[in-house]
């Protein structure tokens, strides 16, 4: 039910292929939707936290003080569903209701409401279109990594490996960069520096995916948190500590490109 003051401009209904605790997961990591869903949010910062989970202040693309939002979400966690409450800002007042009703281990359907305070027929009908294209992409985007994140928590644990044979520089050199795997987890391969490089894929932070960015300037963002890595190095450039797990080694042997345990 919406407050008597709000009407319902759109309901968006989706089956989802992730839990519903991936799905709580996703909804309580504020952090994502800078980053994940750069194309709609342009920043976001934490404002305060309770047990019912994050007030932040967002951003949405393209930017500037006209577009942020106090916005606060209200979890549920008991009955699979929560609202977010635009307290401030553009739609100060607004709703966004989302049900959660659990298909299997790996599938849930969610149905999303919209309430705002808007009376005109017309005006509701077209922001609701607005809202169920925005909604359609960014649950797309949280799919993506929700089922990326689901496949990479299964990795078995780093563990030596036995060398494997990546076939002749020439060819290996006209597939840069790569992804290979080595001992069950991905290893991207690229030139750095001049130099063909090796590095772990898997993001230190919630294994998110370094092989969907390109490396520039010896550096590679992870898409989910915007976190960052020296690649030829390993170690953390954006000041938050994080490691990359040890890089394989490669060596070049008669014109054949190796990878080694680190
Ligand atoms: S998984 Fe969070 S920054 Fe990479
Ligand atoms: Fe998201």
């Amino acid at each position: 039910m919406s407050s008597p003051s709000l009407s319902t401009a759109a309901t968006y209904e989706r089956l989802v292929q992730a839990s519903v605790a991936r799905i709580w997961e996703n909804v309580f990591d504020w952090q994502h939707l800078p980053s994940l869903h750069d194309t709609s949010f342009a920043a976001c910062e934490l404002v305060g936290m309770d047990a019912a989970g994050w007030r932040v202040a967002l951003t949405s693309q393209p930017g500037g003080e006209r577009r942020r939002q106090i916005v606060k979400l209200h979890a549920d966690r008991a009955e699979h569903r929560y609202v977010v409450v635009t307290e401030e800002g553009a739609g100060a007042g607004s709703e966004i209701r989302v049900q959660m009703q659990p298909i299997s281990i790996d599938q849930t359907k969610v149905t999303i409401t919209y309430h705002i305070a808007e009376q005109d027929p017309d005006r509701l009908a077209a922001i609701g279109e607005g809202f169920v294209a925005l909604y359609t992409r960014l649950w797309d985007e949280d799919e993506a990594m929700m089922i990326r994140r689901e496949q990479t928590s299964r990795l078995p644990d780093p563990a030596p490996f036995a060398p494997i044979d990546l076939g002749s520089s020439d060819a290996l050199m006209e597939r840069l960069p790569l992804t290979v795997e080595a001992g069950g987890r991905p290893v991207r391969l690229a030139m750095v520096d001049g130099q063909l490089t090796a590095f772990s894929a898997l993001c230190p932070h919630w294994l998110g995916p370094l092989d969907e960015t390109p490396v520039e300037d010896g550096t590679v963002r992870c898409p989910w948190h915007d976190y960052r890595f020296d690649v030829r190095t390993g170690q953390s450039c954006d000041g938050r500590g994080l490691t990359l797990e040890a890089a394989p080694k490669v060596s070049l042997i008669d014109g054949k490109v190796w990878l080694t345990s680190p």
